[in-house]
C-alpha cells in the first residue's frame, strides 16, 4: 500500500454511486470496485446499495472470506477522512460499540426466532401425525 495514499472527503466518494462509476467506503478506506461490478459474486445491487455511506457494516455482515479480503488492495483507492463522514454513516465496529453490537444482537433474536417457529411447525406435524 503506498505511504502517501489519497484522502478523500466523504462527499466527493459518495458521488460515485452508480453501476458504472462506483467506489465503497470499508473500514476507513476507500474502493473503486466499478471495474469489478460485473464479477462480485454478490452481484453489482448490493454494492450499489452499500454507496453513499460507510459500507463497512454491510461488507461485514456478508461474511467475505479471505479470499474476497485480498481482492480488496487490487480496488484500494485511498482513505476517506473520518472527520467528514455524517455521524449517522460512521460504522465503529470495535467491541462494546452499542450500534454494532445492537445491530447483531437484533440479527440473532431474529436467527433465533425463526429456528422455534421452524421447531413448532416440525411439533405440530408430528402432533398431527401421531
Ligand atoms: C472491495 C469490495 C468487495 C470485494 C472484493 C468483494 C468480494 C466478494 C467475493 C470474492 C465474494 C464471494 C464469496 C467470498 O469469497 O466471500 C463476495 C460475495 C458477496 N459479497 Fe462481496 N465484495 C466486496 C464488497 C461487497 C459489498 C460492499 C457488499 C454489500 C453488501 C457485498 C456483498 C456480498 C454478498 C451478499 C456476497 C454473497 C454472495 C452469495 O454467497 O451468494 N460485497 N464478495
Amino acid at each position: 500500500m503506498a505511504p502517501n495514499h489519497k484522502t478523500f472527503v466523504f462527499n466527493d466518494v459518495a458521488k460515485h454511486n452508480k453501476t458504472k462509476d462506483c467506489w465503497v467506503i470499508i473500514h476507513g478506506k476507500v474502493y473503486d470496485v466499478t471495474s469489478f461490478m460485473e464479477d462480485h459474486p454478490g452481484g453489482s445491487e448490493v454494492i450499489l446499495a452499500s454507496t453513499g455511506k460507510d459500507g463497512t457494516f454491510d461488507f461485514e455482515n456478508a461474511g467475505h472470506s479471505d479470499e474476497a479480503r485480498e481482492l480488496m488492495p487490487k480496488y484500494y483507492i485511498g482513505e476517506v477522512d473520518q472527520s467528514t463522514v455524517p455521524a449517522k454513516h460512521l460504522v465503529d465496529m470495535s467491541a462494546g460499540n452499542t450500534a454494532y453490537t445492537s445491530e447483531m444482537s437484533r440479527q440473532n433474536v431474529i436467527r433465533i426466532l425463526q429456528f422455534m417457529v421452524a421447531i413448532m411447525i416440525f411439533g405440530l406435524v408430528y402432533a398431527v401425525k401421531a
